[in-house]
């Protein structure tokens, strides 16, 4: 695609002027958006850049050490790997209002990066794959709109709090520009197909209070029903899937027992730019089958529903 190769030139070039001779450090949530923007920025800056990925500890199965080993292995590219964990679920214990969990993630991402940025020697600029509709939804670090929906992970307060200066290569593209620009930088498609994730993570897909064993019973059931979509085909046709543990029991039977346990949402959207989605038309036997596995798999979930929502007026993320 000629369009992206001349992106790809433009920059570059933009980012050596404005970086320097400084370091950089680049924020990996595991995403195609920030993987993208490192790969760009390597390319630009080479050894300038470190790579962090920080693992919160609301991370999907699997998914850490997928975003580990592309970026050591299949780049080469240097990667930190900060286990972070305790951290986060510790700051988070007991917070229930949505906005407030994402200031306190983001508090903690802006700490995590400047402990970083003094590691090594003092980095100058910190780099995130903000797009533009992160930008117009304030969906992003930078500021926003008059209006904010969702003030974003990444935010709280971060251009008074922080040193560094932002790096955002991407901040003009739409998302199926960055997986175009992402396979110009030979990123294997099937990280270039990815699902959008938000970097909150799970922490938003848990209303309410987030508790480890909670956290386990939705990486569990989320499991379950992505590996089930990938199964029918289905994965690339959706934009977003994902499942949501409700913090609210209801009462079920199985076998002579009666059981009371939490309520597991299933979500799925088909979308352009996530500015506005459709919820996805599942066949009702294919969700039948999700639900019938996670109920028989998964300990701690005797219901299962669909989310028949579209955005406008429901949002992708029930928070
Ligand atoms: P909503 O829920 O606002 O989501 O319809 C639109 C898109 O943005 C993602 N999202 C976030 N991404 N930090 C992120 O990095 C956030 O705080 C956040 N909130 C929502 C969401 O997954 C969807 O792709």
């Amino acid at each position: 695609d000629w369009t992206m190769a001349a992106f790809r030139q433009e920059a570059i070039a933009r980012i050596r002027e404005q970086v320097g001779s400084e370091r950089v450090i680049c924020g990996l949530s595991g995403g195609v958006d920030s993987a993208v923007a490192a790969v760009l920025i390597h390319e630009a800056i080479g050894d300038q850049l470190t790579c962090v990925f920080v693992d919160h500890g609301l991370m999907r199965a699997g998914e850490a050490q997928e975003v580990v080993s592309l970026f050591r292995f299949a780049y080469n590219i240097p990667l930190v790997h900060v286990e972070a964990q305790d951290t986060f679920l510790g700051a988070l214990d007991g917070v229930t209002d949505p906005e407030t969990k994402r200031k306190t993630i983001g508090k903690l991402f802006i700490d995590v990066f400047e402990a970083e940025a003094k590691k090594v020697g003092g980095a100058a600029f910190l780099a995130q794959g903000t797009l533009y509709p992160d930008v117009i939804e304030s969906v992003s670090f930078t500021g926003g709109p008059s209006v904010t929906i969702k003030s974003h992970h990444n935010v709280g307060g971060l251009p008074e709090r922080m040193n560094m200066k932002l790096v955002e290569p991407l901040r003009e593209l739409f998302k199926d520009e960055v997986r175009a620009l992402g396979r110009e930088l030979g990123l294997p498609e099937s990280f270039v197909g990815r699902h959008p994730f938000p970097g909150p993570g799970l922490a938003i897909r848990c209303p309410g209070e987030i508790t480890p064993e909670k956290l386990d019973i939705l990486r569990k059931a989320d499991t379950i029903y992505l590996e089930e979509i990938r199964r029918a085909g289905l994965y690339d046709d959706i934009w977003q899937a994902f499942a949501v543990l409700l913090p609210v029991r209801t009462v079920g039977v199985m076998g002579d027992y009666r059981t009371y346990e939490y309520v597991c949402a299933l979500r799925a959207v088909t979308s352009v730019d996530g500015m506005t989605a459709d919820f996805y038309p599942f066949d009702m036997a294919f969700i039948g089958k999700v639900a019938t596995r996670i109920i028989n798999e998964v300990r701690g979930v005797n219901r299962v529903v669909y989310d028949v929502t579209s955005k406008p007026p429901g949002t992708i993320e029930w928070e």
